[in-house]
């Protein structure tokens, strides 16, 4: 509802898909103090949501850790870049030889940060998998220490570029299936089942008003 006094505080990060918006506007809607930190991305902003604007992973790295201090749900949705140019080139790079190489150098991992934060928030990841999801998807939750991992199957018109997805979520007791249907449907699939798992997880008198509608 959005009459919520003590409001979940939410976060999200998002980078090119629609997944990111989707997941923000179903948490406003639920009636969240949301926060959407995005990539660069010609989207408009959900109704009641308060949106930072960054370009590059470290940007959005910083953002994020500024923001989420004050935070109770982290839903980390962007692709982020997992490597960047080790020296970015000022001008454009002239085609003087065959082939040139690049040095590349990794890119903090974001969701990963937050989980270990001393005082985390419940979070959220994402796995775009095209194989073995459900072993993959375990694996990345446990590796990146997250309370639950969304992975979803890319490819074959889903997940990227699409406006249907499906989504294998799982947590440390239990998972479930949400099968393919639109995005803004699945995003408020998915935040009710971030908000059940919030709720046994953590502080049950936050929860009490925040449900997404699963339908339309
Ligand atoms: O390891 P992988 O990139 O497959 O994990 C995907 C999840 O990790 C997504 O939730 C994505 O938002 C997050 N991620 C991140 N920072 C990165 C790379 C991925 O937060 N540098």
């Amino acid at each position: 509802t959005r009459e919520a006094i003590d409001p979940v505080r939410f976060l999200s990060n998002h980078s090119s898909g629609r997944m990111g918006f989707a997941v923000a506007a179903a948490a406003a809607e639920a009636g969240a103090a949301v926060t959407l930190i995005s990539g660069p991305v010609s989207l408009a902003t959900p109704p009641g949501v308060q949106r930072i604007d960054v370009e590059s992973a470290a940007d959005m790295y910083a953002a994020v850790m500024q923001a989420v201090t004050s935070t109770d749900i982290f839903i980390s949705v962007a692709a982020v870049a997992d490597y960047r140019p080790a020296v970015p080139a000022p001008q454009k790079i002239k085609k003087e030889s065959a082939e040139i190489s690049l040095d590349l150098i990794r890119n903090p991992d974001i969701l990963a940060a937050v989980a270990a934060l001393p005082d985390a928030p419940f979070t959220a990841g994402f796995a775009a998998e095209t194989e073995s999801i459900v072993s993959n998807a375990q694996d990345k939750r446990l590796a990146k220490g997250v309370d639950m991992i969304a992975a979803n199957r890319v490819g074959a018109g889903l997940g990227f570029n699409s406006e249907e997805n499906a989504l294998h979520v799982f947590w440390e007791k239990g998972e479930q299936v949400l099968p393919v249907t639109g995005k803004v449907k699945l995003a408020r699939q998915l935040l009710n089942l971030i908000a059940e798992q919030f709720q046994r997880s953590h502080h049950q008198e936050k929860v009490i008003k925040f449900n997404a509608k699963d339908s339309a």
